[in-house]
Parts: C-alpha cells; sequence; structure tokens
C-alpha cells in the first residue's frame, strides 16, 4: 500500500470529494464564494452519519445528557454578557504592500509571507458575523449569528433544569452551524466562515478542589479519544493532545487541550476540551440557577466542555481511510459511516432479466440500509467506482442467480467474493454492519 502523509494528499482529496459527491464549491456558477463549500449527496450521507452517531452516543446512550436544539441568531445580550463581543478576536496583521491580511499567531517574522512586504502591528479583528434584523430603517437591529453552539446551553440552562429535573453533574448537547469571521479561513472545510460544531456542556458541582473538575476533564479528555479511535476509525497514531497556553485560551477557559490531528498541512486541531468553569452561567445568570434539593443550596454549577467539529471530523475521516493499492483508490471508512452500505450490480446491462432481478434485491435491501445501484461499465470498473467511495459490500446479480438465488458479495478491504443465498444477504449484512 502506498503510504500517504503529504501535500498531495490534500489535492487528492479535495479532487475525490468534487468528483464523487461529497464536497463541491460553494456558488460555484457564479464563480464561488471564498472558502464556502456545500455538501453533496455522498457528502451529507457521510456528515449525517457521524453527526447521528455522535448523538446517539453522547446523549441517547447516556442517562446523564439531555439535548436541545436552538435558534442560530440570540439576543445580542447573550453576546454581551459571555464576552464574545468584547473578546472573541484574532490578532489580525496588514501587508502594507499587497495588502494581504493574516492572523499574526500563525505566521513568524515581521514580513508578509506572500510578498516579503511589511506588516503592520498586530490588532484586534472581532470575529462576530453581524447581520440585520427588521423590515424598515428605523426598526432593524443589529444581531449575530453565534460563533459557538455552546451559549444556548447555558442560557436555556433552568428551562432545561425545569423540564427535566436533571441533578448534577449532568450534560447538555448540542449540533449545529456556527459562524466566524475568520481572518484566514483556508485548507478547504478545515477553516471556513460558516461550519458545523457537536458541543457538549457538562454541569458539576462547584469544586472543593481541584481534583473534582479535573477528574472530569480527564474523563472527557479520554471519550473524546475514544470516539475519534473507536466511532470515527481514526488511527491513534495520527492524533495528540495539546494544551494550550494561558495566552491562547479562549477568554472562557481556565485550562485548554486541544485534540490535534496530523493534517497534511501541518498538526493542528481537531476538537478542543475546555473548563470553563462558572463564568458563562455567573455572566448570564443574576440568580443561581441552581438549587441542591439535598441541602436547599443555590449555587452556579461549573463546567467542562467537550467540542467536536463537524467539518473536521468529516475531513479527518476522509484523509485517515484514504488508501491508494495499486491501481484502485479505496476509502476504508468504518461501515457505520459509508454512504452507502452495500452496492448491487446487474452482470450485464442489457439482459433484462438480469436488471429485473438486481433490482428487486437492491429494492429489498434499500429498505433497511443506504444501497448503490450500478450498471456502467464492466464489473471491476464499478468495484473500482464503490472503493473509492468507501461502499464495503458490493453484490452481483448473475445469470446462475436466476436459477439458483444466489449472488456474488464481495468485500471492500479483502477484495475476496463470495457466494451467498440472496435470503441470507440481509442477516450477512446486518451481522457485517452492524
Ligand atoms: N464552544 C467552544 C468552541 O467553540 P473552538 O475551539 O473555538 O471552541 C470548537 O471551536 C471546534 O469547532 C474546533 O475544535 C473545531 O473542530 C471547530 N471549528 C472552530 N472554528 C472552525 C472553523 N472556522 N471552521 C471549521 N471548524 C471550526
Amino acid at each position: 500500500m502506498e503510504k500517504k502523509g503529504n501535500a498531495e494528499l490534500m489535492d487528492k482529496i479535495v479532487s475525490l470529494c468534487k468528483r464523487r459527491g461529497f464536497v463541491f464549491p460553494g456558488s460555484e456558477i457564479y464563480g464561488g464564494l471564498a472558502n464556502s463549500f456545500d455538501y453533496g449527496p455522498l457528502g451529507v450521507e457521510l456528515k449525517n452519519n457521524i453527526k447521528n452517531l455522535w448523538w446517539k452516543r453522547f446523549v441517547q446512550q447516556r442517562d446523564d445528557m439531555v439535548g436541545i436544539d436552538a435558534a442560530l441568531i440570540m439576543n445580542p445580550k447573550v453576546w454581551e454578557a459571555s464576552g464574545h463581543l468584547k473578546e472573541f478576536s484574532d490578532p489580525l496583521v496588514e501587508c502594507e504592500k499587497c495588502k494581504r491580511r493574516f492572523r499574526a499567531d500563525h505566521i513568524e517574522g515581521k514580513k508578509c509571507p506572500d510578498c516579503g512586504g511589511k506588516l503592520s502591528e498586530p490588532r484586534q479583528f472581532n470575529l462576530m458575523l453581524k447581520t440585520f434584523l427588521g423590515v424598515t430603517e428605523d426598526s432593524v437591529s443589529t444581531v449575530y449569528f453565534r460563533p459557538e453552539t455552546a451559549q444556548a446551553m447555558f442560557v436555556d440552562f433552568k428551562n432545561v433544569l425545569d423540564t427535566t429535573r436533571r441533578k448534577l453533574p449532568f450534560g447538555v448537547a448540542q449540533i449545529g452551524k456556527a459562524f466566524r469571521n475568520e481572518v484566514t479561513p483556508g485548507n478547504f472545510i478545515f477553516r471556513t466562515r460558516e461550519f458545523e460544531q457537536m458541543e457538549i456542556e457538562y454541569f458539576i458541582p462547584v469544586p472543593k478542589k481541584d481534583i473534582d473538575w479535573e477528574k472530569v476533564f480527564e474523563y472527557w479528555q479520554k471519550e473524546m479519544w475514544a470516539w475519534a479511535t473507536d466511532e470515527l476509525g481514526i488511527k491513534k497514531e495520527n492524533l495528540h493532545d495539546c494544551e494550550c497556553e494561558s495566552e491562547n485560551r479562549a477568554h472562557y477557559s481556565k485550562k485548554t487541550i486541544d485534540i490535534e490531528y496530523d493534517y497534511p498541512f501541518g498538526r493542528s486541531e481537531l476538537y478542543g476540551l475546555a473548563y470553563r468553569t462558572d463564568f458563562d452561567l455567573k455572566n448570564h445568570f443574576k440568580e443561581a440557577p441552581y438549587e441542591d434539593k439535598d441541602s436547599g443550596e443555590k449555587l452556579y454549577p461549573h463546567v467542562v466542555e467537550p467540542t467536536f467539529g463537524v467539518d473536521r471530523s468529516v475531513l479527518a475521516v476522509l484523509l485517515d481511510s484514504y488508501a491508494e493499492e495499486g491501481e484502485r483508490v479505496v476509502l476504508k471508512i468504518k461501515p457505520s459511516l459509508a454512504p452507502y452500505k452495500v452496492a448491487v450490480f446487474p452482470l450485464l446491462k442489457n439482459k433484462p432479466e438480469l436488471v429485473e432481478k438486481a433490482r428487486e434485491v437492491y429494492d429489498a435491501l434499500r429498505k433497511q440500509f443506504t444501497v448503490a445501484f450500478d450498471d456502467r461499465g464492466n464489473i471491476g470498473k464499478r468495484y473500482y467506482s464503490q472503493d473509492e467511495i468507501g461502499t464495503p459490500f458490493c453484490v452481483t446479480v448473475d445469470f446462475d442467480t436466476l436459477k439458483n438465488d444466489d449472488v456474488t458479495v464481495r468485500d471492500r478491504d479483502t477484495m475476496k467474493q463470495e457466494r451467498m443465498k440472496i435470503a441470507n444477504l440481509q442477516p450477512f449484512l446486518n451481522g457485517k454492519l452492524g
């Protein structure tokens, strides 16, 4: 197998994404919109599989977690209280010659990396994406698209508490879009101005000693690793913990560990874990929003926040599973993530009896799985075409099928083929796909 891990890999992934319908450049027929991307038919399946697995694992299968789905635009007072209007900024420098702008913390030296021109002194650039609500001149108000999904989990804290009667510790989770006016978006879907997050705010009693929050923090660190390796199938050796220095931490965080991934453009953040203390709840609620039922004590719970970028998950999964083996390109993604779980082929396109039988198999499997149907070209090409998009199994209907009601099942990873009765297909796939 050819070893990946080079700059070329990124180009190959971007090209595969466009060619096969995972991710397209946004607004392409109008010349595009810088750093905006659309998920195509296969991309949306992959992305939904990731989001659904995350929701199942962290919300539905846990006793101590509930979910919400809040508005993207919130009252601007939220962002005043959270500190985002004041603090949520990146240091920006501008080249005095070519006028290009860079994040000061992403470049070394005082010269423009593009033209060598002199760079300005850094100034803080707020990342909040502004828009306006209201239809008439005198009624419009400035509002902001949320830069993180997190704040709604704090703002809705009391509503969640009153409706679910949760006791500490418990978590609130949300999946949704976030928007940031990034100074230097780039590297495909790695850093965009519109992206998606899966976030958990895990509320704990006021820690008496550091160890009280530290052990929760360590627990979530392990959970995040388990998610990335067990559910997404990302190789351990490509993941790293990196503790943020205090000057690089967000304004609300007392401790942050980034889980970084070895992207072809360098090691960089995949996920983040922060100890937000009681910073957010204290800023939003004048009175302590939680009452301990046993002691009657009112308190501001503290928060440990595991946060997961959806788009970076998609990118890491694609990069990590991409392989070139001889003539074929294969995405060795976990079957649970694959856009199509199985593909069905009639051996020959121009034999109506084969096409009809293959359609029958296809229709039966579709009741339970996402299934592709392909009757173009020769079988070898069809296998390679499915390998490239990560389909774990291909089923071929041939002339023997018409006599014996059996089919050939081909495995993506081993490329081994086995003969199987149609009646056994569903249990076989259930066993393999879970
Ligand atoms: N609530 C905490 C928070 O928002 P963050 O580290 O700023 O923390 C969380 O963002 C995650 O969102 C990151 O780990 C990353 O996966 C993703 N993310 C952040 N900015 C992004 C961007 N511009 N494009 C794509 N994903 C981004």
